[in-house]
C-alpha cells in the first residue's frame, strides 16, 4: 500500500520521494495560471501508457494543450475525461465516476480539476444554501477518499485560492473538509514566467515548505 506514481517529471519525482502517493487524496492548489492544469495533464498523459486515468474536468480542458503535451502518443485514449459544466452536473458526475472506476481495468489515477470551481459561484448565496453546498462537497470528498483507499489509487484534487483581506497569502477555497481529508497538500507558486515551485504544505513523509522546482514548456512540464 501507499506506493507512488510518477508525476511524469523525474526531478519532481526525486524531490517528492518518488511521486504522488497511492491510496490517498492529494490536494494541489494555487492561483490562476499557476500551472495546476498543466501539472495534471502532464501527469495524466505520461501515465496513460500504463493504464487508465480518470479525469474530472470542470474547466473544459484545451485540446490544443493536450496535443502539445501528448505529441503522437496513442495511449491518450486511456484518459477518460468527464466534463462537468455546472454544480448539478458535478453532483451526478462524482457518483458516476465512482461506479465506473472499479469496472475499468488497471486504473492508474483519478484527477479532479477543479473540485471547487462550481462552488465558488455559489459562495455568496444564503447561509442555508452555503451549508448544503458544504455538505455536498464534503460528501464528494469522502466518497473519493474511499475510492482512493479501496482501489489503492492516487486521487488528485485541484483547488483554487482566495486572498484574505489585508494579507498577501493565498488560501485554498472550500473550507477545511478537503484540507483535513487530503493526506498530502501542495501549493504551486509562480517564481518566474515559466518557472514554478511545487511547495509542500502538508505531507506524511516530506518536510513542510520543501520546494520542488519545475518549468512549464511547450510540451508540458519538466
Ligand atoms: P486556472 O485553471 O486558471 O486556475 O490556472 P491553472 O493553475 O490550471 O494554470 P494552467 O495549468 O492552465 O497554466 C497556465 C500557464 O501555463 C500560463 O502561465 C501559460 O503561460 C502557461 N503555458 C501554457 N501553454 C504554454 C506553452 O506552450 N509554453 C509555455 N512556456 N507556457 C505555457
Ligand atoms: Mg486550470
Amino acid at each position: 500500500m501507499n506506493g507512488r506514481i510518477s508525476t511524469g517529471v523525474k526531478r519532481l519525482d526525486d524531490c517528492l520521494g518518488g511521486g504522488i502517493e497511492r491510496g490517498i487524496i492529494t490536494e494541489i492548489y494555487g492561483e490562476a495560471g499557476s500551472g495546476k492544469t498543466n501539472f495534471c495533464l502532464n501527469l495524466a498523459i505520461r501515465n496513460s501508457q500504463f493504464g487508465n486515468v480518470l479525469y474530472i474536468d470542470t474547466e473544459g480542458v484545451s485540446g490544443e494543450r493536450v496535443s502539445q503535451i501528448s505529441g503522437n502518443s496513442e495511449t491518450i485514449s486511456n484518459i477518460k475525461f468527464f466534463r462537468v459544466r455546472s454544480y448539478d452536473e458535478q453532483l451526478e458526475a462524482v457518483p458516476k465516476v465512482i461506479n465506473v472506476a472499479p469496472a475499468l481495468e488497471n486504473v492508474i489515477a483519478l484527477i479532479f480539476d477543479t473540485v471547487t470551481a462550481h462552488y465558488r459561484v455559489e459562495r455568496d448565496r444564503r447561509a442555508e444554501l452555503r451549508k448544503r453546498y458544504g455538505n455536498t462537497l464534503t460528501y464528494q470528498i469522502e466518497m473519493l477518499n474511499n475510492l482512493a483507499i479501496n482501489m489503492d489509487i492516487p486521487v488528485i484534487m485541484v483547488n483554487q485560492v482566495y486572498t484574505e483581506k489585508n494579507s498577501i497569502d493565498v488560501m485554498p477555497v472550500g473550507g477545511s473538509a478537503l484540507s483535513h481529508m487530503a493526506k498530502a497538500i501542495f501549493m504551486i507558486q509562480k517564481v518566474g514566467q515559466n518557472r514554478r515551485d511545487l511547495v509542500v504544505i502538508k505531507h506524511r513523509s516530506l518536510p513542510e515548505h520543501k520546494k520542488c522546482a519545475f518549468i512549464i514548456t511547450g510540451t508540458g512540464i519538466e
